[in-house]
């Protein structure tokens, strides 16, 4: 049977008849790429991967069969808990039997060295595990796994970028984990189209789930992100996989954190924090610790806030460096955090506060390599700039979280109690924060008995914060 070619948009998928310059759908440019579906039976398989039917339930069972709900057992398989603590609480307590979940990350960012990682405690714990490798040989894997200490009986290399041998192998022997490293690098003999385009990884991610579901193997697939997503990354794939996992952190930074994107089998609101060191990554045992650097006393320029990643809330100090400015602009420069964010403030300070730092350099810094993106952690770069500019620490024990308007006015921070109780947990006492949002017509500052100050504005919770 004749080949026929599509032509597939590398950014969203689409496939069209024709060649043009410009996706249809989408309005990208250049990103058609010819792609040879095969003639006959498997052009139908590729046609319902395609549509994101999931696969594997049907074709593993032969004939579909209709039951009972009633009948249906929901006992959930025996997890797999992968013996690091921070990736079993984003994993919702281990890796799930016949599940295939996707872990995301820019590239450099140590995907493969937690997997590796990962793949040789379940080995330690008795699991069989097959770690299939299309990016690198199998000697740069054992090179990696001396390592972190992953050379242990019960884990096997693959060194392939053939998608079909990996599925018969792993179709096979049954390992409880199958690490395929990554999905990028495999390619279907079956479809035309080169490794890493957007039908062949779709065609690899659809097997994959196959393959894992029609037994009982867990199958722990990566995935580069790449900028532009013109190469298809993770995105392209969160429908086909039971789960997403993301590896982030800032690539010079050893930070890292690892959170759910989706998960069918747990919440997508914990986050995970593994720091990597010469021997791999490793868990950070008190995490919300972790992004505070303060010295004792109390230096000027540092402030610090309770953070909510997901659900989880992280103490995090927030570092400002206000200096007088040479010649030309003033510099403006933030790290783990936007720089339009900070220069909002910059003009909310010299309006409502009298703080003006229009002669001044400013430089912001999250600590610990965190980035932030939740506006209440506002009132803490507030005050680390006010602090460094009038070069008076902000009082000691104390944390601030609240959102500020163009107005000066200040606003609580969302789930003000778990924050409270966080900051409690860690020893500050004292939280200053706004009103809540519904909060009536409050006086300028209120101090409740439990160790929160309200203040509704940016002055009066300048004034509690630097004792003045
Ligand atoms: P890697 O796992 O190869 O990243 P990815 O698979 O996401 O592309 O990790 C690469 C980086 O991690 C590399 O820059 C070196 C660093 N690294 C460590 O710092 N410590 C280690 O023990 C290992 C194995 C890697
Ligand atoms: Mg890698």
């Amino acid at each position: 049977m004749p080949n026929r070619s599509v032509y597939v948009c590398q950014q969203c998928g689409t496939a069209a008849p024709k060649w043009s310059g410009q996706c249809a759908e989408c309005g990208a440019w250049n990103t058609l790429v010819e792609t040879v579906l095969p003639g006959g039976g498997r052009k139908a398989r590729a046609g319902a991967s395609r549509s994101g039917a999931g696969g594997g339930a049907a074709s593993s069972a032969g004939a579909a069969r209709v039951e009972p709900i009633a009948g249906v057992s929901s006992a959930e398989a025996e997890r797999l808990p992968s013996g690091i603590g921070e990736v079993d609480r984003v994993l919702g307590g281990g890796f799930v039997p016949g599940s295939i979940v996707l872990l995301g990350g820019d590239p450099g960012i140590g995907k493969s060295t937690l997997l590796l990682q990962l793949a040789a405690r379940l080995a330690r714990a008795g699991a069989s595990v097959l770690y299939v490798t299309g990016e690198e040989s199998s000697r740069q894997v054992r090179g990696r796994a001396e390592r972190v200490g992953a050379v242990v009986d019960g884990l096997s290399l693959l060194a392939t970028t053939e998608l079909e041998s990996a599925v018969d192998i792993i179709a096979s022997t049954h390992p409880a984990l199958a690490v395929v490293d990554s999905v990028q690098t495999l390619a279907s003999a079956d479809l035309g189209g080169p490794a890493g385009s957007v039908g062949q990884v779709r065609e690899v991610a659809s097997r994959l789930a196959e393959v894992a579901k029609a037994g009982t193997t867990c199958v722990a697939l990566v995935g580069h992100v790449t900028k532009e997503g013109t190469v298809a990354g993770p995105r392209t794939l969160e429908h086909l996989v039971d789960a997403v996992i993301y590896l982030e952190g800032e690539r010079l930074g050893a930070t890292r954190l690892i959170r759910a994107a989706k998960n069918r089998y747990g919440s997508t609101d914990e986050v995970g924090v593994l720091e990597m060191r010469g021997d791999g990554l490793v868990e950070v045992p008190d995490a919300s610790r972790f992004f505070i650097e303060s010295e004792q006393p109390p230096v000027a320029g540092s402030a610090v806030t309770i953070a909510l990643e997901g659900t989880r809330p992280l103490a995090v100090e927030i570092q400002a460096l206000v200096a007088p400015a040479g010649y030309g602009s003033p510099r403006r420069a933030t790290t783990g955090i936007d720089t339009n964010r900070v220069l909002m403030l910059i003009a909310v300070l010299a309006r409502h506060a009298g703080l003006n730092l229009t002669g001044h350099d400013v430089y912001v810094n999250v600590a610990g390599g965190l980035r932030i993106e939740e506006p209440a952690a506002d009132l803490a770069v507030a005050a680390a700039l006010a602090s460094s500019l009038r070069e008076r620490p902000v009082r000691s024990g104390t944390v601030l979280a609240g959102e500020l308007a163009l107005s000066g006015r200040l606003r609580a921070a969302t789930r003000g109690e778990r924050r409270l109780a966080e900051a409690r947990r860690l020893g500050f006492d004292q939280l200053i924060t706004g009103p809540a949002r519904d909060g009536t017509a409050a006086p300028s500052r209120r101090a409740t008995s439990d160790g929160v100050q309200l203040a509704s504005d940016l002055r009066t919770a300048l004034q509690l914060a630097l004792e003045e």
